[in-house]
């Protein structure tokens, strides 16, 4: 068996329920007794649909959110607490890539600038046996040569390999992907979800890998966690879940796509014919 990275149990996350002028105002389970392993290597796509707790979960997964109750641990140790220095030494090995990558950059800098000063953060030698690491890292998300350019002469999926450059840089064992390629056109996102996929391959970093959109979860995940109401309704491989869904609700996501290939098809008007 593989080993797990990363760890959740019974992790819950309340906003709200504070006392209030007229009485306790009512809490919001964002996320609600969810257990979850990503193991080492492997893309865990969570999917459901908005307001469904996934980035909160995302967030909590990422160690920059804490949990109000339950368990999260890296590598089988606890997060540190948030703002540490030992919080800080983890950040490096858990990485996220949101959805506007433009509020992810810093306007005022290039891009090599950004990742160098990332690399210089964490005390990473600039070099790799002679090679440049800014460089190399750059070259292999297609950004070959634009590191001298600032985020705005940067189209929207340029910024994005940018970004997921900044976050492999550090060697990451996980990368938390957050609606990563949902603001992008949709032939830019397929560019990216390819390259998302080619990296994971090559280095063998894990992902949890969120989206509302099942169709984009499922070009990329090895695994399927269906998120509603702040729960994990089910999980499975992926091929499992589209090929046999068990929950209702997860039978209505794959009903509600749009078709692409004749399997596809296939599987959304079986989910059809049982939601
Ligand atoms: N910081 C916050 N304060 C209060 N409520 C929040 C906060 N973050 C998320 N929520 C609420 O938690 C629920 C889940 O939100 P979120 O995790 O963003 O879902 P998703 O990413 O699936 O759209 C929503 O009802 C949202 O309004
Ligand atoms: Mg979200």
């Amino acid at each position: 068996m593989t080993a797990a990275v990363l760890e959740l149990r019974d992790v819950t996350r309340h906003y709200g329920g504070k006392r209030q002028w007229l009485g306790r105002g009512a809490a919001i389970r964002a996320v609600d007794g969810v257990d979850l392993t990503l193991a080492a290597g492997e893309v865990l796509g969570i999917v459901g649909e908005s307001g469904s707790g996934k980035s909160t979960l995302g967030r909590i997964a990422a160690g920059i959110e804490a949990p109000s109750s339950g368990m999260v641990t890296f590598q089988g140790q606890r997060y540190a607490p948030i703002d540490t220095a030992a919080w800080r030494r983890q950040r490096r090995r858990v990485q996220v890539v949101f959805q506007n990558p433009s509020q992810a950059l810093d306007p005022r800098l290039t891009i090599a600038a950004q990742i160098r000063g990332v690399l210089a953060a964490h005390g990473i030698e600039a070099l790799e046996r002679g090679v440049d690491r800014t460089e190399a890292i750059l070259s292999r998300v297609g950004l070959t040569g634009l590191g001298t350019r600032f985020p705005h002469q940067l189209s929207g999926g340029q910024l994005q390999r940018a970004v997921i450059a900044r976050a492999l840089v550090l060697s990451p064992e996980v990368i938390v992907c957050d609606e990563a390629v949902s603001a992008l056109d949709v032939s830019v996102q397929a560019q990216i979800l390819n390259l998302l996929k080619d990296l994971q391959a090559e280095l063998g970093v894990a992902y949890l890998f969120i989206s509302h959109d099942l169709g984009v979860v499922r070009h990329v995940s090895h695994r399927i966690a269906v998120m509603q109401r702040g729960r994990i309704v089910e999980t499975g491989p992926a091929s499992e879940v589209f090929a046999r869904p068990q929950d209702p609700y997860t039978r209505s996501l794959i009903a509600a796509l749009p078709a692409a290939t004749p399997a596809a098809r296939r599987a959304r008007d079986a989910a059809r014919q049982a939601a």
